[in-house]
C-alpha cells in the first residue's frame, strides 16, 4: 500500500509553525495515521494511534541510537544518556531508574513537594503576585536536589531551576531559546559532574539517593560510568522533575477554566485526584513526538518501511485520538474512571512497558508531585487568579504554556 506522502521539498518549517498540530492536520488531510513527510531534509516517517505506538515500541524492528538529533542531545537530553541507548547497554542503564522508583520514593517526593510549596508560600506576602510557573520551577529544583542527594544553597536556587527549565525550553527553539539550552547545558554538567568526582572522592556523606545510585553504578562490562555521563544520567532526574512544573501550571489552569472540578477536588477521594492529574498528562500539550529509526527492511499494516527509515510518533496525536477516546478535545477527569486506558493509547510520556523499551520511569512520581501540587492550591493556598494577563496556549509552540506562565495573587 502506498503511504500518504506530504509533497514539498522541506517541512521543517511548517513544523515550527505549527507545533503540536503539524501532524493532526495531515493526518486528517489523508485519513490516515501515517504518512511520509520531510523534515531537517530527511525523510520522515509520522504515525499516531495505539497499533503505531506498539510498533514503535518493537525494538527488533526500531532503534534509538541515530534516532536522536545532536541537537537534542546538545540541549535536552545530553550526550550518552540512556536515551540513545539499545539493547543490553539500556537495559543495564534503565536499571538505575527503575530501581529508584519504589513506592516509598514516590511517596517521600509527594511530601517533599507538598512541604517545600508550604514553605515557599510563607514566604509570600498577603496580596502579592507570583508567576506560578517560576516559584513552581523553583519549588521542583528543592524538591529534585533533596531527594537525589544534591547539596544546593538558597542562594543557588533561581540560577539552577532556571537552568534546569532552559534545557526543557530549549526543545523547539531555534536561535537565542536553543542557545540558552546549550549555555544552561554546559553549566548544569558542570556542577553535576563535580558533585559525582566529589562524591566518588568521598568528599560528599554517602545516602541511600539517586546521586549514590548513579555514582556507584556499573555499565555491562562491569565499569563506573564515566562522571560526564553519570552527570548526565544524574540531570536525567533533575530536569524532568522541574519539568513537572509544566504540568502543574496546566492543572492551575484547569482548576481556573473548569471551576466545576475544584469543589470536587476539595477532600477529593484518591480515585478522583488520581483521574483530575491523569487528564492534567493527557489533555494538555507537553512532549509531542519521539523518534526512533528503522533497524531492516519490512511491512507493517501493507506499508513498507525500509532500513534506516526515520519515524516519528505522535504522543499529542495519539493522547487526543478519537478512536481512543470520546470526545478527546474536551477536558473529562471521569474518562479516566470510565474509558479503557492501556500503555499504547496514554502516551504522555511514553509507551508500552517502562522495564522493557524507553518509556518513561518517572510517572509515578510525576502523578506524586502533580497531586501533591494540586491538594496545596485547592485545600492550603488561599489565592485569586490575576483577571489582567495572557493564558493562551501558543499550540505552534514546543514546549508550551499558558503565555503569562499563570499568575496568581495571594490572600
Ligand atoms: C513532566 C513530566 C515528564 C514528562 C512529560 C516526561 C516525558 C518523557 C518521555 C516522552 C520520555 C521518552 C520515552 C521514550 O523515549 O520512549 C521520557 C523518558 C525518560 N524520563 Fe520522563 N517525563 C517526565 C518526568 C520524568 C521524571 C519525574 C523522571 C525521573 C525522576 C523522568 C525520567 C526519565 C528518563 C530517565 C527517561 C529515559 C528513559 C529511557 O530512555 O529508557 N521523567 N520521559
Amino acid at each position: 500500500m502506498a503511504m500518504p506522502v506530504d509533497k514539498g521539498l522541506d517541512h521543517s518549517a511548517d513544523l515550527l509553525t505549527e507545533g503540536y498540530h503539524f501532524m493532526r492536520n495531515r493526518f486528517d488531510e489523508f485519513g490516515t495515521d501515517i504518512f511520509e513527510t520531510r523534515l531537517m531534509g530527511k525523510k520522515m516517517i509520522c504515525m499516531k494511534g495505539p497499533e503505531a505506538v506498539r510498533l514503535f515500541y518493537d525494538d527488533s524492528r526500531f532503534k534509538r541510537e541515530g534516532a536522536v538529533p545532536k541537537r537534542i542531545q546538545k540541549s535536552l537530553f545530553g550526550e550518552g544518556g540512556v536515551q540513545t541507548l539499545d539493547g543490553t547497554a539500556h537495559q543495564v542503564r534503565k536499571l538505575i531508574f527503575l530501581s529508584l522508583m519504589t513506592e516509598a520514593a514516590v511517596r517521600r517526593v509527594h511530601q517533599l513537594t507538598l512541604e517545600q510549596w508550604r514553605l515557599e508560600a510563607s514566604r509570600w506576602k498577603s496580596g502579592q503576585e507570583v508567576i506560578l510557573f517560576d516559584k513552581a520551577e523553583e519549588v521542583l529544583c528543592r524538591v529534585a536536589c533533596l531527594w537525589a542527594g544534591v547539596p544546593l544553597k538558597e542562594s543557588e536556587v533561581s540560577q539552577r531551576a532556571y537552568d534546569l527549565g532552559a534545557l526543557i525550553d530549549a526543545f523547539g527553539g531555534v536561535g537565542p531559546r536553543y542557545r540558552e539550552g546549550r549555555r544552561a547545558r554546559k553549566r548544569t554538567e558542570e556542577w553535576i559532574r563535580s558533585l559525582i568526582e566529589k562524591y566518588r572522592s568521598g568528599a560528599v556523606a554517602d545516602g541511600d539517593h539517586p546521586l549514590e545510585t548513579i555514582a556507584i553504578h556499573k555499565d555491562e562490562n562491569g565499569q563506573l560510568l564515566d562522571a560526564q555521563i553519570a552527570a548526565v544520567e544524574l540531570i536525567n532526574i533533575l530536569r524532568p522533575i522541574v519539568a513537572v512544573a509544566r504540568f502543574i501550571v496546566f492543572g492551575a489552569l484547569a482548576l481556573h477554566d473548569f471551576p466545576q472540578y475544584r469543589t470536587k477536588l476539595k477532600g477529593a477521594d484518591a480515585e478522583f485526584m488520581e483521574a483530575f492529574a491523569q487528564e492534567i498528562r493527557r489533555y494538555y500539550p507537553f512532549a509531542p513526538f519521539l523518534g526512533a529509526m528503522a533497524r531492516h527492511d519490512f511491512e507493517w499494516r501493507g506499508y513498507q518501511f525500509k532500513e534506516g527509515d526515520s519515524v516519528l510518533i505522535d504522543l499529542y496525536g495519539t493522547n487526543h485520538d478519537p478512536k481512543s477516546w470520546n470526545q478527546p478535545d474536551q477536558f473529562n477527569p471521569h474518562r479516566f474512571i470510565e474509558e479503557t486506558v492501556s500503555p499504547y493509547n496514554f502516551v504522555p510520556q511514553g509507551g508500552g512497558d517502562p522495564a522493557r523499551g524507553h518509556r518513561c520511569p518517572g510517572e509515578a512520581i510525576t502523578v506524586a508531585i502533580i497531586k501533591a501540587s494540586l491538594s496545596f492550591l485547592v485545600e492550603e493556598l488561599d489565592y485569586s487568579v490575576v483577571k489582567d494577563q495572557d493564558l493562551s496556549i501558543n499550540m505552534s509552540r514546543m514546549p508550551t504554556l499558558p503565555a503569562s506562565r499563570m499568575i496568581i495573587q495571594t490572600k
